[in-house]
């Protein structure tokens, strides 16, 4: 995959032509990513576009390049590459530190993602190794991430802050995200507050409650430290009632809502992520007909998380249940390092269409139009006009090699 950070970037116009397609998402754009059918990808053949380091400036067949753009700087992709949205995975766990290549080891003997959290594995054993991490180390880790998500074609990064717990490791984590920006100028990043991942084990869920909604919330709106706030609402960490008060403390601050929903048991935390008008809700293994009624029209998104239930071996989200009732279902890898260790999106296409029976624009609105729509971000997900310019070259001629290939 072309990195588009390889190409120097000035801000004077540039154009590609003779991509052997051009995946504009012109007609997912007009459906808002919901009911496609595969022949509504439309690619445009033999495609150019012009562009600057901001925004795309024009876009059609290479034949009817307009006489103004003649002269600039030109890339020829030879009818061998082809040109589509740069890929947003909008649900990740970037920023952590330490391994928990024993618990796979366990998995894979048998022991259940359950078992292994209640005997002080799982998302607290990350948390004591972030706390003791330093910084630069997050940042490093971070750093190394990021490269391999760019080069599966990821250009925009959801990272989710929650495996502090505590004030200060909690924005240490933030902090990072902040950093990964400044760093990565050519991508974009969205962080999210995922105070509410678990409760310390060393204090009150009562005052760890207090910490966040009077301490860290106000803390991380006065610094702009995130956009989002999180709540992972399941059986053995946050209840529904204790998910809406994060959620109102969050929303009261002006930050946009997400939930980790009805993953491992089934909550009805879906219904109550529509209600509250949040930007997605995530998972939804266990998701019930009511709350898949509650997605339908709403303008929620559902994130959908297949390595997650690959990697812990239970059943599929209702793939399809969601898109054929009309709910705007987008992608995600959720990368972490308890239940789904990759950054590979293109393998979450692959496992969509392969095991939740995702059509080829299904695949291609989820990880891009629609996951984008899952971060509150108007501008990317098209390769059209005024929209961003962070569209990848494939190293092949069609965006269907990108799903059939196996984790490549
Ligand atoms: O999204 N569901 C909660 N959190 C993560 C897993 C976290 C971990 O195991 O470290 C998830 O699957
Ligand atoms: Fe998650």
């Amino acid at each position: 995959m072309n990195p588009k950070g390889s190409i120097d970037l000035k801000s004077k116009p540039q154009c590609m032509i003779h991509a052997s397609f051009v995946y504009t998402a012109e007609k997912v754009v007009q459906k808002k990513g919901r009911l496609l059918r595969e022949s509504d990808l439309v690619p445009l053949k033999d495609g150019a576009v012009v562009y600057d380091s901001r925004r795309v400036i024009w876009v059609g067949p290479t034949s009817k390049i307009p006489k103004k753009y003649f002269k600039i700087k030109v890339l020829d992709l030879e009818n061998r590459r082809a040109i589509m949205p740069g890929l947003v995975d909008s649900h990740t766990h970037l920023v952590f530190a330490g391994s928990r290549s024993n618990e796979f080891a366990s998995r894979c003997a048998g022991a259940s993602y359950a078992e292994i959290a209640s005997s002080g594995g799982g998302i607290q054993s990350t948390v004591r190794a972030t706390r003791d991490a330093s910084f630069e180390e997050l940042l490093e880790g971070a750093i190394r991430r990021v490269k391999v998500a760019h080069a599966f074609g990821v250009r925009t990064l959801e990272c989710k802050s929650g495996y502090g717990l505590q004030h200060d490791a909690e924005l240490k984590c933030l902090r990072v995200v902040q950093s990964l920006k400044q760093q990565f100028p050519y991508m974009t990043f969205v962080s999210t507050y995922l105070g509410a991942h678990d409760v310390p084990r060393e204090r009150s869920k009562k005052s760890y409650f207090d910490e966040m909604i009077h301490r860290t919330l106000p803390v991380i709106r006065k610094q702009n430290l995130a956009e989002n706030v999180d709540v992972f609402i399941d059986d053995g960490y946050y209840s529904l009632g204790e998910g809406k008060k994060v959620l109102t403390a969050g929303k009261k601050l002006k930050f946009k809502l997400k939930v980790h929903a009805d993953e491992l048991t089934n909550t009805e935390a879906s219904a109550l992520g529509v209600k509250m008008g949040a930007l997605s809700v995530d998972h939804l293994l266990k998701i019930s007909r009511k709350g898949i009624q509650a997605l339908a029209n709403s303008r929620t998104v559902a994130t959908l998380l297949p390595g997650t239930a690959f990697s812990l071996k239970v059943d599929f989200a209702p793939a399809r249940a969601l898109l054929d009732s009309g709910a705007q279902v987008a992608l995600a890898t959720d990368f972490n390092p308890g239940s789904c260790y990759s950054l590979n999106l293109p393998f979450m296409m692959h496992l969509g269409a392969l095991y939740m029976k995702m059509n080829a624009a299904e695949v291609f609105a989820a990880t891009t139009l629609n996951a984008a729509t899952a971060l509150g971000l108007k501008n990317k997900g098209a390769v059209l006009p005024g929209y961003d310019s962070d569209f990848v070259v494939l190293p092949y001629a069609q965006f269907e090699e990108m799903i059939y290939r196996l984790a490549w």
